[in-house]
């Protein structure tokens, strides 16, 4: 039904080196995460689960004699711009419908207002949606970024999701037509 699931995600070179670098087991969590608020809040949770899966593909190393360099990174990081443009690519070439990969991106742009000069975001029920899915498995200070899964866990989650994506979609299919 869907063009690109979250395994074609997972499996692509670009996910395993970028979305590793930041914490496989976190993106999966957050992906997990979301794909429960979107039930509650209407959002498609297709869009959710994708955005919450990639919303830290962005990050850089901030690394200073082997450790995480937070001063540095509070000053410099743009992960989340880069995630946007990086989730986007990697979707399209995947074959994501261009619609859905600019509103999966848009998320990834907005899950935080840490690189953004102080002031309110106005966000999307989507982009809430991710943001408070990342919010809910942050444990300070950054050690969500470390959490370990093993490739076989990691797969069998992630097949359990797009299970869970078709189901709710097949769901909401069958009521439009009802
Ligand atoms: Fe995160």
């Amino acid at each position: 039904m869907r063009q690109v699931t979250l395994l074609n995600i997972y499996e692509h070179p670009i996910t395993q080196k970028y979305v590793k670098r930041s914490g496989m087991a976190h993106a999966i969590s957050v992906a997990d995460n979301a794909l429960q608020l979107a039930e509650e809040l209407k959002v498609h949770p297709d869009l959710a689960a994708k955005a919450a899966f990639l919303h830290d593909i962005g990050h850089y190393t901030w690394y200073q004699d082997g450790e995480w360099d937070f001063t540095s990174y509070k000053e410099n990081d743009i992960h989340a711009i880069k995630g946007a443009e990086r989730a986007h690519k990697l979707l399209i070439r995947l074959g994501e419908d261009p619609k859905h990969a600019k509103e999966i991106a848009l998320a990834v742009l907005l899950h935080t207002d840490s690189y953004l000069p102080a002031g309110t975001l106005f966000r999307s029920d989507l982009q809430k949606v991710v943001a408070l899915a990342d919010e809910m498995d942050e444990e300070p200070p950054g050690d969500h970024h470390y959490r370990l899964i093993s490739e076989k866990k990691a797969r069998r989650k992630i097949t359990e999701l797009d299970k869970k994506i078709d189901h709710t979609l097949t769901l909401s299919l069958q009521s439009k037509h009802a």
